[in-house]
């Protein structure tokens, strides 16, 4: 049986595939604030292991992996389902194979992108605050005059899994659905242009992954065609978006208001973004629910059992000589 490093102590019962497959498991000792693992410390170790579980705050890049393969690594089983921390084309070239937790956490995240929407239209956070710091003096009818959800035309930037997650919720508030992908889904409400879905919506989600395409896919022209009524959320990787320009759009009263869970350069949160009004802000719990948390370490520990023992699993990013 294999040895698997898992760098982050898990969910109760999230490693238990690994045990139940008769692998030693190895925890890396975090200390205060659960830090992340640094290349570095990664590096020095991989090659001991046959598989690495990890979180989406350790970058495994080249250096990591090419240590482990030097060695026995064979897979990393990363507990999320964005995979942009781990060098993937490295990952291939190297033959360690990458798995990740698609399809576990897609209602949960979806949950949450809705509570943006809905807590940015209504500007909740703004009034919630002014209510605990005693600057609310009594009911007046033109205090914090937010947006409509129900009814409103929404636009999804991605239509994935969780894309069509929020799609059914927005059903039930009686909302238009648009979507734009990069390529024509077939399904009703798709636009082909970003411009236009920006232009055509007035509440605005994020379901894309992080590439070099979507970097910054949404900056200052986006928000200005989103229009002074517009509310935009994020809950797939910070920097999808522009986070200056969406605080200046803030700022300006270019858009409405804003609802984000996750920032470019995480656990940093641009300081604009702090003071910009009308803005609510989350620490990356999109997928924070025990019962979810649970079942995708379960996910990624599953994926990597499945490889180590030469099958191939279904939640597979890179395929390696093992699992081809
Ligand atoms: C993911 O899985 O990619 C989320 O960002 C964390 O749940």
């Amino acid at each position: 049986m294999g040895r698997v490093l898992v760098t982050h102590e898990l969910p109760d019962g999230g490693t238990q595939p690994l045990a139940d497959a008769g692998h030693e498991v190895v925890h890396l000792e975090r200390g205060e604030g659960d830090p992340a693992c640094s290349p570095s410390e990664l590096a020095e170790i991989a090659s001991d292991f046959d598989g690495i579980v990890c979180l989406l705050t350790d970058t495994i890049d080249e250096k990591v992996l090419a240590a482990g393969a030097s060695g026995r690594l064979k897979v990393i089983g990363n507990v999320a389902v964005g995979y942009n921390n781990i060098d993937v084309t490295a990952a291939s070239r190297l033959g360690v194979a990458v798995c990740n937790t698609p399809g576990v956490l897609d209602e949960t995240t979806a949950d949450l992108a809705f509570l943006l929407l809905l807590s940015a239209s209504r500007l909740a956070s703004e009034a919630e605050r002014d209510l605990r710091s005693g600057l609310w003096h009594g009911w007046g009818i033109k205090q914090y005059l937010g947006q409509d959800v129900h009814g409103a035309v929404l636009g999804l930037v991605g239509y994935g899994r969780i894309g069509q997650a929020v799609a059914r919720r927005a059903a039930g508030f009686g909302m238009q659905v648009l979507h734009h992908t990069r390529r024509q889904t077939g399904s009703a409400g798709y636009v082909a242009s970003l411009d236009e879905l920006m232009e055509e919506s007035r509440l605005v989600s994020l379901h894309v992954p992080l590439t070099e395409e979507t970097h910054h896919m949404i900056g200052a022209h986006q928000l200005e065609l989103l229009g002074v009524e517009g509310v935009v959320v994020n809950t797939s990787r910070g920097p999808v978006v522009d986070e200056q320009a969406l605080a200046r759009a803030l700022e300006s009263g270019t858009i409405l208001a804003a609802g984000l869970d996750v920032y470019e350069h995480e656990p940093d949160v641009h300081p604009a973004l702090l003071s910009a009004p009308r803005t609510v802000l989350l620490p990356h719990i999109g997928s924070a629910s025990r019962r979810t948390r649970t079942r995708m370490a379960r996910l990624a520990c599953e994926g990597v059992c499945a490889v180590l023992a030469g099958r191939r699993p279904e939640n597979l990013v890179v395929l390696a000589p093992q699992t081809a």
